[in-house]
C-alpha cells in the first residue's frame, strides 16, 4: 500500500511529526513518502490556467511540487498532519495545495486510483467553535481532485497543555481510523 504524508507542521520534532512517527509504526506494511513542507520550496499557484490546457502538468516546473503530483496520482491513501495556524493550514501546506488546481483542471481523472484520506490537525489552544472547519472545508474541496474519500478528520485541540500522544480520546479515534485506511 503506498501511502503518501503531507507535514505541514513548521517544527521538525513537535505534535505533528511525533504523530507522523506514531502513524508509520502502526503501519509496518505500507510504503510511505512524506513532504515535510516546511523544508520543501514550492511556488505559489499564479492562476495562469495554463494547467487546463497542459492536462496533467503545470508551468511552473522548477520545483518540487512535480514529485508531489506524481505521488498524490499514485497513492492508495494520504495522510495529511498538521497544525492549525489561525485556524488554517499553515502557509507552506496551503501552498502546495493550491498548487492542485492542476488536478481541478484535469479533464479525465481515470488514471489516478481512488484512495482513503486522514486529516489529523493539531491546535494548541483550547478546543473553540471552528478551530478545524476551514482546513476540512479546503480538504473536503481538494480531495474530490485527486479521487481521494476521507476516512477521519481529527482534530487535536489544546496541544499546549496537553502533548497529543498523551490525548487518550483522540488517540483512539486515531487507531481507528488507521484500521480503516489499512481496510
Ligand atoms: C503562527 C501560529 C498560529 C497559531 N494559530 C493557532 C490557532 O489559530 N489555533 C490554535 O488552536 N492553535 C494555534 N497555534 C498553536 C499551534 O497549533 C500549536 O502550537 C500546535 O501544537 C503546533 O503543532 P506542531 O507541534 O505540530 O508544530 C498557532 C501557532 C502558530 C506558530
Amino acid at each position: 500500500m503506498k501511502v503518501t504524508i503531507l507535514m505541514g507542521s513548521q517544527r521538525p520534532k513537535g505534535h505533528s511529526a511525533q504523530l507522523v512517527q506514531y502513524i508509520k509504526g502502526k503501519m509496518p506494511d505500507a510504503e510511505f513518502t512524506e513532504f515535510q513542507t516546511r523544508k520543501m520550496s514550492i511556488k505559489h499557484c499564479i492562476a495562469c490556467d495554463k494547467c487546463l490546457e497542459l492536462q496533467g502538468s503545470c508551468v511552473l516546473k522548477d520545483d518540487e511540487m512535480h514529485t508531489v503530483y506524481r505521488s498524490l496520482e499514485a497513492c492508495d491513501a494520504l495522510i495529511i498532519v498538521s497544525p492549525v495556524y489561525f485556524s488554517a493550514f499553515p502557509s507552506p501546506l496551503k501552498t502546495l495545495i493550491d498548487r492542485c488546481q492542476m488536478f481541478y483542471n484535469l479533464k479525465d481523472r481515470s488514471h489516478i486510483p481512488d484512495k482513503k484520506v486522514l486529516l489529523v490537525e493539531i491546535g494548541g489552544a483550547r478546543h473553540y467553535k471552528n478551530q478545524f472547519v476551514a482546513n476540512y472545508c479546503i480538504t473536503e474541496w481538494m480531495l474530490e481532485d485527486i479521487n481521494g474519500k476521507l476516512v477521519a478528520d481529527i482534530g487535536i485541540p489544546n496541544t499546549d497543555r496537553i502533548p497529543a500522544l498523551e490525548n487518550t480520546e483522540k488517540m483512539a479515534l486515531l487507531d481507528e481510523a488507521i484500521e480503516k485506511l489499512k481496510e
